[in-house]
């Protein structure tokens, strides 16, 4: 068996449901064995949209060839670390651009960017999914001309849609040796779902309940994402700090993990947060493996896995924004200040 190298993290969690471990990704990646992740999910920085930390380690602080460099090489990493035939998924945006650092005022395809990325590294691009937003929500947040009824009036060649969210997944290639197989049998996200009463047995392919869940989930476009149920996250946040945490919404992770693990697999993320995923995998019954670079979040990543229903209701977490968001969008992306005014 090929010798791992003993890497130190700085802090660390172990527990038999999961591992989360601070330091840097890149270094921590490579004490994990080959072929032996199962699954994983991740919010990788958007390059420069939001500056995590002063470190350069942390992704958000390269830009350009240097991003691409510092990420393709976890990307390739992951590769070795996952089952052959097992699924990674990403979440993505599309990015602003402003007329100040690009010249004019427009999107950039970095969606595109990444699946040509993972492709480089060897993965097969596999499914990809769009979750809707609000694009009132959107102006409220980003104060976006693009996204002013003022502008259409005005001159509605500035004018565009809201930027969506999306979930790329990829797949390694080689035969899944462990089928991720079973029915679904819960259904997250708006409303109540399919009526359980339809259901028939885990195995059977006409359990009506399932084939309801799998409909929606096989959607192209998931319009049914509870967009605020998230993990509590502000006091993770310094007064002067320049991060905006991206907490990922739980029902997308949740839904990820039911279609792309089976219960006990090992589920894991480069990049941690405050915990979502892994806290997700844990209340999925799979194992959570997770590293993260900021102290702070490491810490409050510690206290939510140690929480046994870590989630906020939409209308706690509103007035907790407003309360504390003098400069942080909750998730939306278009970051305040990055779009420059038209006129
Ligand atoms: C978009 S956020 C992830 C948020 C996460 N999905 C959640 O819901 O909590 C990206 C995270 O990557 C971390 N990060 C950036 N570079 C890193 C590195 N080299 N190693 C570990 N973590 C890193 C940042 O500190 C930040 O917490």
């Amino acid at each position: 068996m090929k010798k791992l190298p003993v890497i130190k993290a700085v802090d660390q969690d172990v527990t038999d449901r999961y591992a989360i471990y601070q330091g840097d990704s890149c270094e921590l990646i490579r004490g994990i064995p080959d072929d032996s992740v199962h699954f994983g999910i991740h919010s990788p920085p958007f390059e420069g949209l939001y500056k995590f930390s002063g470190s350069d380690r942390d992704l958000s602080n390269s830009e350009g060839v240097t991003f691409w460099r510092h990420y393709q090489f976890l990307i390739s990493e992951m590769l070795r670390i996952t089952m052959p035939g097992r699924v990674q998924a990403v979440h993505v945006m599309q990015l602003p651009t402003s007329k100040r650092r690009d010249g004019f005022i427009g999107m950039r395809d970095f969606r595109g960017e990444v699946i040509r990325a993972w492709q480089d590294a060897g993965w097969q691009f596999h499914s990809e999914v769009c979750i809707w937003k609000d694009a009132v929500v959107a102006q409220a947040r980003s104060k976006s001309h693009r996204l002013n009824h003022k502008q259409v009036v005005k001159d509605s060649t500035i004018s565009g849609q809201a930027l969506a969210d999306y979930i790329v997944a990829f797949r390694k290639p080689g035969d899944n040796p462990e089928p991720v197989s079973g029915a679904l049998k819960r259904y997250v996200g708006e409303g109540e779902g399919p009526d359980f009463a339809k259901f028939t047995t885990d195995t059977d392919s006409r359990n009506w309940f399932s084939i309801e869940v799998w409909q929606r989930y096989a959607s192209p476009v998931w319009m049914d994402i509870r967009q605020t149920r998230t993990l509590q996250y502000l006091t993770a946040r310094d007064a002067n700090d320049e991060a905006h945490i991206s907490p990922l919404q739980l029902d997308v992770i949740e839904r990820c993990i039911d279609l792309w693990s089976n219960p006990g697999d090992i589920v894991f993320t480069p990049f941690l947060g405050i915990g979502s995923e892994v806290w997700a995998a844990v209340q999925s019954g799979r194992r959570g493996l997770g590293f993260e670079l900021k102290d702070k979040y490491f810490r409050q990543a510690r206290i939510n896995m140690t929480r046994e229903t870590a989630e906020v209701t939409a209308d706690a977490l509103a007035s907790l924004a407003q309360e504390a968001a003098t400069d942080a969008p909750l998730h939306d992306g278009e970051a305040i200040g990055e779009l420059e005014p038209v006129s």
